[in-house]
């Protein structure tokens, strides 16, 4: 699963390079079915092999997904053990074909919390696959916001940096991960809110929301995404052509 694979479409002039996706309406799109919601998390999950693989095809180089928020522990305890065991399982089942696809995995968020082998299966899972270059896939997995950059400022004051050192690039290295920006957020399901997602990265992001629940959002989706998003006109607080 490289780009040259599949031929690049080339159909934009304007591709985001990082992309950070709000996997939202899973529980909805499993009620609508009369399925369990777990259901719904499961197909969520067989969803990211191909919004990943319509992502590299596009020329995407890192894409955040945001599988499991600091909030989400208030669920109830089945769901928040189910969507535990679904990342472990989907580890074991999916790493060696990730692997060979050139997707290298890195994790965003706090490891206190889960358990441990599971943090044991995800710092596999990243070691496995560090070398790969061809996408990025951030897993936003107990992750917060407003955590990491609690967690940033902990090791900044640990460092015993100099205040008067501290610049805005200076904040980002000491988050999870020093990545670039993303220039996009979509968020599925039909809310328009971050839920703590990216709030620090996503100062200048462009927000793309649409009524889809995650296990639909396909292929055409993802384009139609892309489409709005090369409308855009990203001033960063400029005056174009002054
Ligand atoms: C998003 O789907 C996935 C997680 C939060 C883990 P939801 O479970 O929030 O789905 P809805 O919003 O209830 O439909
Ligand atoms: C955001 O969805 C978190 C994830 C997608 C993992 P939620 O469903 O938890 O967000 P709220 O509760 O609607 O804000
Ligand atoms: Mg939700």
């Amino acid at each position: 699963m490289s780009s040259e694979d599949y031929g690049d479409d080339n159909l934009f002039q304007s591709v985001p390079h990082h992309i950070g996706i709000i996997m939202d309406g899973n529980g909805r799109w499993a009620q609508a079915r009369g399925l369990p919601r777990l259901a719904g998390h499961q197909a969520g999950v067989d969803n990211i092999k191909r919004i990943l693989e319509e992502s590299v095809r596009h020329g995407i180089k890192v894409l955040t997904i945001y599988a499991f928020s600091t909030e989400n522990w208030h669920r109830p305890p089945d769901e928040v053990s189910g969507l535990m065991r679904l990342l472990g399982l989907t580890i074991q089942r999916q790493l060696k074909e990730l692997d060979r696809n050139g997707v290298r995995i890195l994790h965003s968020g706090r490891m206190d919390g889960i358990n441990r082998h599971l943090q044991k299966q995800i710092r596999h899972a990243v070691e496995f696959t560090a070398q790969n270059d061809t996408i990025i896939l951030n897993v936003a997995f107990n992750y917060g916001g407003r955590a990491e950059i609690l967690d940033a400022t902990r090791r900044i004051i640990e460092d015993g940096l100099d205040p008067a050192a501290l610049t805005e690039e200076r904040f980002s290295q000491y988050m999870y991960h020093d990545l670039p920006d993303p220039d996009l957020i979509i968020r599925t399901g039909g809310e328009w809110r971050l839920s703590n997602f990216l709030i620090w990265q996503a100062a200048y992001a462009e927000y793309y929301t649409t009524p889809t629940y995650w296990p639909d959002f396909d292929e055409t989706e993802l384009r139609k995404a892309l489409e709005e998003f090369n409308l855009r006109e990203r001033r960063f607080g400029r005056v174009l052509n002054p």
